[in-house]
């Protein structure tokens, strides 16, 4: 389960992505801009901001995040990415931190691609850090003391920019890679990070008790590998993978 308070906590590292990819979208007057896995709306909301006159759609598969984002104003509803299909009068599609979710996104995004109006825009961001020290150390535990759990880690479920590119050959491209060297406030930084995402699944799957022994064992192996800085914050770089697509 999506906690959208647990997301939110990372409201500014997790936004600064979304504004870089739709500062690339040069869209002046879409009729249709939709948010695919929109979360709890908050950036949902600068979309209808940016174009006011367009009809701004939004889904996501976790009813809590749809509850939040209609709370937000957002007329979001529950649905899978994975079935959507754009409307005729679609012109911009924004996909922010989602698709990793999602196996077989590849084809979705050429199937997107056909179906989308000439000119229409289509902006897609994931997550890039699965060989970064927090997933190995997630992995290593894992493999050492939690086999029970080893179908649940995935090996990296994205490409590169270069990979995005080529999937949506054809179209006029702009891709790109960031590291963003983030500041984490609190203790434990990283494994809270980790927890609102990655670690969902693992959550998912163990009772209380065990997700706490989880986490006993985990929150000593992150520090180590990210240790907290003498003013209490801490380095957490973060790699991010970006494309923008303009359908020919
Ligand atoms: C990391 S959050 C990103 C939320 C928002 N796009 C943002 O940038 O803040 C990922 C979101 O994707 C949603 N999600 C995951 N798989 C999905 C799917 N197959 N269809 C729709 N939404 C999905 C989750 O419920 C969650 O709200």
């Amino acid at each position: 389960m999506w906690d959208p308070g647990k997301y939110l906590a990372f409201a500014d590292h997790r936004s600064r992505p979304f504004h870089e990819l739709v500062a690339r979208v040069a869209a002046t007057s879409p009729r249709r801009v939709v948010d695919l896995g929109c979360g709890s709306g908050n950036l949902t909301v600068t979309l209808g901001r940016r174009w006011p006159d367009a009809v701004v759609e939004a889904l996501d598969s976790s009813p809590e995040m749809v509850t939040a984002a209609r709370e937000r104003g957002v007329d979001a509803r529950v649905g899978d990415v994975a079935s959507w299909q754009p409307a005729p009068d679609t012109d911009v599609v924004v996909t922010n931190a989602v698709l990793q979710w999602v196996p077989g996104h590849e084809d979705l995004l050429r199937e997107w691609v056909r179906a989308l109006p000439s000119g229409a825009w289509l902006a897609m961001q994931v997550p890039g850090n699965f060989s970064g020290p927090s997933h190995e150390l997630v992995r290593s535990l894992v493999d050492a003391s939690w086999p029970a759990l080893r179908g649940l880690l995935r090996p990296s479920p994205v490409l590169d920019s270069q990979g995005y590119a080529e999937v949506l050959d054809g179209c006029a491209v702009d891709a790109w890679e960031t590291t963003y060297l983030q500041r984490l406030e609190g203790e434990d930084a990283v494994l809270e990070w980790i927890t609102g995402t990655a670690l969902r699944p693992i959550r998912a799957a163990l009772d209380d008790g065990g997700w706490a022994a989880f986490r006993a064992q985990l929150a000593p192996l992150l520090r180590e590998a990210y240790p907290r800085r003498a003013d209490g914050t801490t380095w957490f770089p973060f790699r991010r993978v970006f494309a923008v697509a303009r359908v020919p």
